[in-house]
């Protein structure tokens, strides 16, 4: 599920949020833990304010559990409530419910001031592209849920999973376009496999990836593929070529493949818990 972004597709999906967000109590927003400045795009603050906001760092079980903990701080200092989930096996998913209530406290209490009782919250899911928000709706929703429409007072067309008593979720989540711009969330991005592998040549992807666990987790390279010692990054993965045996006819070196080899080891763990984005 991968998007190639243009100014139309960031018209459109903004267009689209700002329609969506009307119709909801709480925003539940989806980031990356390995980026949790690259996966974002500030403008669901100025889309999102008067809106409870609750951050969810997902793919929390690829990060660093350090920087975990670093940015739920960061996020909590910035007034947001936080949690860190891994919408893959569920865990951190069933804190959510307590949080929401906490999130919407305000909410609860003017509606009851005006006599409203029983009236659920409202939720929207968002996030870029490939953070997760379908793995987390289904996730969080579950089997069991009933997907409710076309009610009386809600926008004709739109589709609300009914969690319990007290929560509704909008069923189709809001796409927040990239922060392409800056060059160094474009390359995050790739690092992470959010974007394609056709914006960025995969060798080269792979030598920056090289080069950030060299400089960060110097144990990983070693751990994985047997290294330790290199003039550069070149070498390092000509190395890595010798001990994944990725050979072209005869003995030439097939880098290619050991460059996709570092890439997806990078993207799926099997080079550490690691965390790109540092606490500034
Ligand atoms: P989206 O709707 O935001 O575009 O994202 P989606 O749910 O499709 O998830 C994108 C990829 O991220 C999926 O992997 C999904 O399994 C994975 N993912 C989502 N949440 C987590 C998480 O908390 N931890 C981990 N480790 N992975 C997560 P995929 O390779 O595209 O699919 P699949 O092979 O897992 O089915």
């Amino acid at each position: 599920m991968n998007y190639q972004w243009y100014p139309g597709h960031m018209t459109k999906a903004k267009r689209r949020m700002q329609e969506d967000i009307g119709l909801v109590d709480l925003v539940i927003e989806l980031i990356d833990a390995r980026i949790p400045v690259s996966s974002r795009n500030p403008e669901i603050d100025n889309l999102g304010k008067n809106k409870a906001r609750l951050v969810l760092l997902n793919k929390s079980d690829l990060a660093d559990e350090k920087h975990n903990r670093l940015w739920m701080d960061v996020f909590k200092e910035k007034g947001f409530h936080v949690l860190l989930v891994n919408s893959k096996n569920g865990q951190g998913i069933k804190a959510i419910q307590g949080i929401v209530k906490e999130a919407c406290r305000e909410k609860i209490e003017r509606d009851r001031r005006r006599g409203i009782i029983n009236r659920p919250i409202r939720a929207m899911v968002v996030g870029i592209p490939n953070v997760g928000k379908s793995t987390f709706i289904n996730s969080f929703a579950g089997k069991a849920c009933t997907k409710t429409g076309n009610k009386p007072g809600v926008t004709k067309g739109k589709q609300w999973i009914r969690l319990n008593k007290d929560l509704e979720l909008l069923d189709t989540p809001g796409i927040l376009w990239p922060k392409f711009e800056d060059q160094t969330v474009g390359l995050r991005l790739a690092m992470i496999g959010s974007i394609k592998d056709e914006i960025i040549d995969a060798t080269e992807l792979s030598l920056r990836i090289i080069e950030f666990l060299h400089e960060h987790y110097p144990l990983a390279l070693n751990e994985r593929y047997g290294i330790l010692d290199f003039d550069d990054f070149n070498e390092a993965l000509r190395m890595i070529c010798l001990n994944r045996r990725c050979f072209l006819k005869g003995e030439e070196l097939h880098i290619a493949r050991a460059a996709g080899i570092v890439c997806d080891d990078f993207r799926n763990g099997r080079l550490g818990r690691i965390t790109i984005d540092r606490n500034p």
